[in-house]
């Protein structure tokens, strides 16, 4: 599957389908699905296209990343593998456009083997503890950064923008 550059993908992990029923005291009331069209109404706001993916398979979500190491931006939230998936880490490092780390939960005021992410050096930037309003921040800052690097590219290249 070759990427899109217009478009952002949203790659979530290990029990985010459960959201709305787990721990609402870290995580809130909000649904899977309700996040996914909050991410995909702001993403069309910025004029790109939006799809959102979930697997509950460490080897599945692996090989997402490698499917769509060539899209416009990247948003990841891995769940627990956050903490001690080398192997996401790895093809995190395979990926070529630029990646959001989001937690809706604050990772570094949870428990002791929350705090620390394996994958934090390898990602563009990690929003962490602001809820759904995490993931509309990393569209915006995504977004803006592809098309900054993009005029930048243009002006390099002598052309107007
Ligand atoms: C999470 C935080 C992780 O520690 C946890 O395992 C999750 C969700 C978050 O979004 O806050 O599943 O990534």
């Amino acid at each position: 599957m070759s990427g899109l550059p217009n478009r952002l993908v949203v790659l979530h992990g290990a029990n985010l389908n459960m959201l709305g029923e787990r721990a609402l005291e870290h995580y809130g009331s909000i649904t899977l699905r309700a996040l996914e069209e909050l991410v995909c109404e702001e993403t069309r706001r910025q004029g790109w296209r939006c799809l959102c993916l979930h697997t509950n398979h460490e080897g599945s979500y692996i090989e997402l990343l490698h499917n769509h190491r060539h899209e416009g931006a990247l948003i990841v939230n891995p769940g627990a593998w956050t903490h001690y998936s080398y192997a996401i880490r790895d093809a995190l490092e395979i990926v070529t456009c630029p990646v959001a780390e989001v937690h809706l939960s604050d990772i570094t005021t949870r428990e002791e083997w929350r705090r620390h992410s394996v994958i934090s050096a390898v990602v563009t930037f990690t929003i962490s503890g602001k809820g759904p309003d995490g993931y509309v921040e990393a569209v915006r800052r995504l977004v803006d950064s592809v098309k900054a690097e993009r005029v930048l590219k243009e002006r390099a290249a002598g052309r107007e923008v």
